[in-house]
C-alpha cells in the first residue's frame, strides 16, 4: 500500500506530537501530505520540515475537527487538491481527566466528536474511493485506555474503546476488498497531550511510567501499514497492562482502581498543605 514517491496520505492532528512525528515519517518515503488541525502555524512549520525531509507536496488545512462534518470535508478537500487518497491517519485527539460527574454531557459530545465521530466521518468518506480502486489504507490511533478502562478518564476511554472497536470490526469488512485497517495503540508518549487535556480542578492526569518517543509511534504506524497490521500495542507498559486485563480483568481494574485513588488522595493533600 504504502508506495515510495506515489503515496497520498492525509494525517489529522499533524500540528504537534504523533501526528507531527507520522508526518515526517511518511516523508522518508517521499509521499504527498494533507495535514489538518487547528493551528495553522504549527502546521505550517510542521510542512517546511517535511518539504525539507524529501515529501514532493505538503497541504496544510486549518480545520476544528469539534464542529460536525468537518471530517467529511477535509476528506472531500484532499481528494480535490491531491487528486487522490491513499492512507488515511484519525489521529487528532485530546483527554478529559476527572470524576465523572464532574464532565458535562456537552464535555462528553465535543471529545466524542473530535476523537472519535470526526474519523467516522473521514472513513465514511473516504471508502466509496478506496472500496473502487480496490486498494487504500485506514489508521486509527487510539490508546492502551482504549484496551483497559482508567478510572477518573471515563469520557477518553470511552472514545478510545469506540475507536478500537470500529477499527476491528471494519478490518474484518474491509479486508476481502482490499482495504486495510490498523488500530495503533500507544502508551504514554511525550508530546503536548497532557498540555492539551482538560483537566477537572485538582485532578492529576494519570502518567504511566517513562513516557515514549513519538517517533516511535510514528515508525509502528508505518510498520503497519506497510505489513497491514490489524491492532499494534506500544509500551512494555501498554503491553503489560493488555495483557493483565485479558488474564485477571477484575484484579487488574482493582489494582488501577487503587493506584489512582491513591494518587489522587495523595494530590488532595499535597494541595492542602500548600
Ligand atoms: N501522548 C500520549 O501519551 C498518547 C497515548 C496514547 C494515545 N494517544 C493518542 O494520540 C493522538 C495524538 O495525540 P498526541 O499525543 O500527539 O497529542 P498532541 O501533541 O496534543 O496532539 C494532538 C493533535 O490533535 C489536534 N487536535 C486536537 N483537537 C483538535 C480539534 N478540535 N480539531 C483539529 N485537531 C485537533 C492537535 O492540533 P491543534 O491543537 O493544532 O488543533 C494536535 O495536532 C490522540 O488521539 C491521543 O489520544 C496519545
Amino acid at each position: 500500500m504504502l508506495k515510495t514517491g506515489i503515496s497520498k496520505i492525509l494525517i489529522t492532528g499533524a500540528s504537534s506530537g504523533i501526528g507531527e512525528a507520522v508526518a515526517y515519517a511518511f516523508s522518508d518515503f517521499k509521499c504527498q501530505l494533507f495535514l489538518v488541525a487547528r493551528r495553522q502555524e504549527q502546521l505550517n512549520r510542521v510542512a517546511e520540515s517535511c518539504l525539507k525531509k524529501g515529501a514532493p507536496q505538503v497541504i496544510c488545512q486549518k480545520h476544528d475537527l469539534s464542529i460536525p462534518g468537518q471530517g467529511t470535508v477535509i476528506v472531500q478537500e484532499c481528494l480535490k487538491t491531491l487528486e487522490g487518497l491513499d492512507i488515511l491517519i484519525c489521529n487528532a485527539g485530546y483527554g478529559i481527566y476527572g470524576p465523572t460527574i464532574n464532565i458535562s454531557p456537552d464535555q462528553m459530545s465535543r471529545i466524542w466528536q473530535v476523537n472519535y465521530q470526526s474519523g467516522y466521518e473521514s472513513i465514511h468518506a473516504a471508502l466509496p474511493y478506496f472500496l473502487s480502486r480496490r486498494e487504500g489504507h485506514i489508521v486509527l490511533v487510539s490508546s492502551v485506555i482504549g484496551k483497559q478502562a482508567i478510572p477518573f478518564s471515563a469520557t477518553y476511554c470511552a472514545t478510545k474503546f469506540a475507536q478500537v472497536g470500529l477499527g476491528n470490526a471494519m478490518w474484518g469488512e474491509l479486508k476481502k476488498h482490499g482495504v486495510g485497517v490498523s488500530v495503533i495503540c500507544p502508551g504514554a508518549t511525550a508530546t503536548e497531550f497532557q498540555e492539551a487535556s482538560h483537566k477537572v480542578e485538582n485532578q492529576k492526569s494519570t502518567s504511566w511510567g517513562r513516557a515514549q518517543n513519538p517517533m516511535v509511534v510514528a515508525r509502528a504506524i508505518v510498520r503497519a501499514v506497510q505489513q497491514k497490521k490489524r491492532e499494534t500495542h506500544l509500551t512494555v507498559g501498554g503491553k503489560i497492562l493488555c495483557l493483565l486485563e485479558r488474564l485477571v480483568p477484575s484484579l487488574t481494574i482493582q489494582a488501577i482502581t487503587w493506584i489512582l485513588n491513591r494518587r489522587q488522595t495523595t494530590t488532595k493533600t499535597d494541595t492542602n498543605d500548600n
